[in-house]
């Protein structure tokens, strides 16, 4: 077992990563706890919700299990309150403990809960993607989705801890094995050469889900990204390069309709439109710019955006958490490893969508 820890102002925890983390659950539940309450869907309830509930019932308290629809279209406002619902009528004081089994819409949701529900309950991660064991998982983000807009309802809370067992990957599709690995790269771009390259040259093996490749994949994604939020919790600065690729992503994820793609493939084809702005406005190397095109196709993941008009791309662009007083920051890459945040003028960006969607 491999183990990472998160150290922020508001918590610090550890991340266990290795096999067979999903029956030793009950290690994480403090002494405490009045009762426990795994949030999950119908299809990670059918894998893995007996064996979750097993570990977690030797702790002696209560278990209770909480499923909502599967899916991003169903990360809204009417699925936080049907856990309101669900913990109101089960009467859990603010002693209980949520645990989120499952993805990153899952762990999104039940983290805000646990923020809200009585001003503030603990929460434990269990992340059975890999996008969510490399990304959503750590660093405290929570939110629902809005109509206008992707995440836009939320807070920062941290979880007590993350656990990741790295079996739960094998029965993940192909298709959400590579949206995970388009956050793995991005952790190399924005921050880390070496690793990088280490994913150029190990690509295959990371979408074989090669059991060595992938345990180190997981593990340098959750260290870099510990480093991050260790340093700016609340995104003042530094944790908006963690969004690289984000700002059009979100715009794909919202303007196809939540669901249509994937957030890791958005963020993947984003990635790639935000290397082609860098190479226009802050001097990324062009030959740079085919390397990430090439290892975003490598890992399975859409590396041309749809064409939804460049009006409507920018319109869409403008609602995101980056924006300040009406202008769009963008996250650009000055060189493999190293990232910044600031504005581009919209024609460079109608430049970059004229170029990189059809
Ligand atoms: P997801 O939660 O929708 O899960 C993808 C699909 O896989 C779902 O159908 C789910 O039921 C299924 N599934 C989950 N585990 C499985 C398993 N082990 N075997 C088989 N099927 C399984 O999608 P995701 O990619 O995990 O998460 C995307 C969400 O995460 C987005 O809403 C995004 O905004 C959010 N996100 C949040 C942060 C953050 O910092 N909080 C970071 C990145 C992404
Ligand atoms: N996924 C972006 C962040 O956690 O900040």
């Amino acid at each position: 077992m491999n183990v990472v820890h998160v150290d922020t102002p508001g918590g610090s925890y550890p991340i266990h990563i290795g096999p067979g983390r999903m029956d030793v659950l009950d290690q994480c539940i403090p002494a405490d706890a009045t009762a426990i309450a795994v949030v999950t869907n119908p299809t990670i309830a059918a894998l893995y919700g007996e064996r979750a509930e097993a570990a977690l019932a030797r702790t002696g308290k209560r278990v209770l299990r909480i499923e909502l629809p599967d899916g991003e279209a169903y990360k809204d406002w009417q699925s936080l309150n049907l856990i309101f619902d669900a913990l109101l009528a089960q009467r859990l004081d603010r002693r209980c403990v949520l645990v989120a089994l499952g993805g990153g819409v899952i762990g999104d949701m039940t983290g805000f809960a646990a923020a809200v529900y009585m001003r503030g309950v603990r929460f434990l991660q269990v992340p059975t993607t890999l996008l969510a064991q490399v990304d959503s998982s750590v660093g405290g983000k929570t939110a629902v989705n809005h109509p206008l807009g992707k995440n836009m309802i939320g807070a920062f809370y941290q979880p007590i801890a993350v656990e990741i067992d790295t079996d739960v990957l094998g029965t993940l599709p192909a298709r959400e094995v590579s949206a995970g690995l388009a956050e793995v790269i991005k952790y190399g771009l924005i921050l880390d050469p070496a690793f990088w390259s280490w994913c150029e040259e190990n690509a295959q093996k990371l979408r074989a889900l090669d059991p060595e490749a992938i345990a180190y994949a997981i593990r340098r994604s959750c260290e870099l990204k510990a480093q991050v939020v260790g340093k700016d919790e609340r995104e003042s600065g530094l944790r908006a390069i963690l969004n690289l690729g984000h700002t059009f992503g979100h715009a794909i994820e919202s303007g196809l309709g939540y669901g249509a793609w994937l957030h890791g493939e958005a963020v993947g084809c984003g990635m790639v439109q935000a290397a082609e702005l860098s190479a226009d406005v802050a001097g990324f190397d062009r030959d740079d710019v085919a390397r990430v095109r090439a290892l975003v196709a490598a890992i399975g993941c859409p590396a041309v955006a749809p064409d939804l008009g460049a009006d409507r791309w920018l319109e869409l662009m403008q609602v995101d958490k980056k924006t300040e007083g009406g202008s769009i920051r963008y996250v650009l890459i000055t060189r493999i490893g190293e990232a910044v945040t600031r504005t581009a003028p919209d024609d460079a960006v109608r430049a970059v969508l004229a170029r990189t969607t059809q």
